[in-house]
């Protein structure tokens, strides 16, 4: 494990309470795990920046299966794209819907091509990627 530094941080009284309020409701026990995590998100945020950096995310897609081709096609862009994807969750939601999730890992700008072909397919009704890490860089 790395070494622990400690710093002093200046901040306004009202801002700090509404800090303390908002980390409370999300379950946190105290704030250097809160400030921590802040940091890692911005870490996360400017790896994804780099078209070049190794980024791990997931796609979520709802979409109705009985739309021509469609299961089709997305099936199509996943095999084009198959040395990027690592897993996929299939549930049917109902008669209609169903609810894909993918892992994602690869270089920046392939996840996001493969997750832009995917959520842009005409009859996704909804699709998003939500980015993460491998954790390797993150302490
Ligand atoms: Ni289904």
């Amino acid at each position: 494990m790395s070494e622990l530094s400690r710093i002093g941080v200046a901040i306004d009284a009202g801002l700090l309470d509404k800090f303390d309020r908002l980390i409370a409701q999300r379950g946190y026990t105290n704030r250097s795990e809160a400030f921590r995590d802040l940091i890692r998100d911005e870490l996360v945020e400017k790896a994804w920046e780099s078209p070049d950096s190794h980024v791990v995310g997931t796609v979520t897609l709802v979409y109705d299966h009985h739309v021509r081709l469609l299961s089709e096609k997305l099936t199509g862009i996943q095999h084009d794209f198959h040395h990027s994807i690592l897993s996929t969750l299939h549930v049917h939601l109902d008669h209609d819907n169903c609810l894909e999730v993918l892992v994602l890992r690869g270089r920046a700008s392939e996840v996001r091509k493969v997750a832009d072909a995917l959520i842009s397919t005409k009859g996704v009704k909804h699709g998003r990627l939500t980015i993460t890490s491998s954790g390797a860089e993150l302490k």
